[in-house]
């Protein structure tokens, strides 16, 4: 264990897309990162460093958040901030959801945030001080016609709210809890999607830039009396029917 003095974060689902761009601009900004995906060791993007560390693993198993905060602890000697990021989007027609389609989708989206989440806490209980920022969607605030997306829905609909009851019940602790809602962002998720029709989805019509949500949670880190907050960035998506 260092005597670090500077800020500790943990990402997960930080080999591509927004969580590689959080730890990318967390270490610019000073902290220490744990960087967690399931091939991160293979990333081309990052490297392990004296202020980054790797740990491969499936988030939603409990033995690799058992690792992950560890890790924090172990390397960097505590933890500031938790960026639960990593999640899978599997757009069906309802009907069409197999129940290893279900299983899959809530193991991850849900029990990816629980473990490590539940660790992080608990270290964060000990420092009386802490930051969980949730990485949700709009899509569950503006449902489209004809948009598949009712498992994405039953699974990151529940974020807010999960960090709206964390942030009271830890709120004694010095610990806060918060959630960032995109609109559709121009990660590797939607390599194989059709972007001008992605566009049309946002009042904006352009895709939310990873650096869009990068600026939302550095917000978030900066603001102390922000808590229990759910900040949207999809060019307003989620206030309007037609645009
Ligand atoms: N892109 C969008 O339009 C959009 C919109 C709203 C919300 N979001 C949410 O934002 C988050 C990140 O999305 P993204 O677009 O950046 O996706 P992405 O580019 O596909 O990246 C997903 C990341 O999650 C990791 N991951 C997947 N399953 C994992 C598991 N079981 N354990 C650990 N890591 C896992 C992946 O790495 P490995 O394969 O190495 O595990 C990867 O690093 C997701 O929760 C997504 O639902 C995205």
């Amino acid at each position: 264990m260092t005597n670090n003095k500077k800020q500790v974060a943990i990402v997960t689902g930080a080999s591509s897309g927004i969580g590689l761009g959080i730890t990318q601009a967390l270490l610019e900004k000073g902290y220490s990162v744990v960087a967690n995906s399931r091939t991160i060791s293979k990333s081309k993007d990052l490297k392990p460093s004296p202020d980054l560390v790797l740990v491969d693993g499936d988030i939603s198993k409990k033995e690799t958040a058992i690792q992950v905060v560890d890790a924090a602890v172990k390397h960097f000697g505590r933890l500031d901030l938790l960026v639960n990021n990593a999640g899978i989007y599997l757009p069906k027609p309802f009907t069409e959801y197999t129940p290893e389609d279900f299983e899959t989708t809530i193991r991850i989206n849900v029990g990816g945030y629980f473990f490590v989440t539940q660790q992080a806490v608990a270290q964060m209980r000990k420092q009386k001080s802490g930051h969980i920022v949730s990485i949700a969607t709009t899509l569950v605030d503006q449902p489209l016609a004809g948009a598949p997306i009712a498992l994405a829905v039953i699974t990151k609909s529940t974020l807010p709210a999960f960090s709206r009851a964390l942030a009271m019940e830890y709120v004694a602790d010095g610990i806060r809890a918060n959630t960032i809602s995109p609109g559709v962002v121009d990660t590797p998720l939607h390599a194989n999607d059709d972007h001008e029709l992605l566009k049309t989805l946002n009042p904006l019509h352009q895709l939310v830039q990873v650096s869009e949500i990068v600026d939302a949670l550095l917000y978030l880190q900066s603001a102390p009396n922000v808590n229990g907050e759910n900040i949207r960035v999809d060019g307003g998506a989620h206030a309007g029917a037609k645009w």
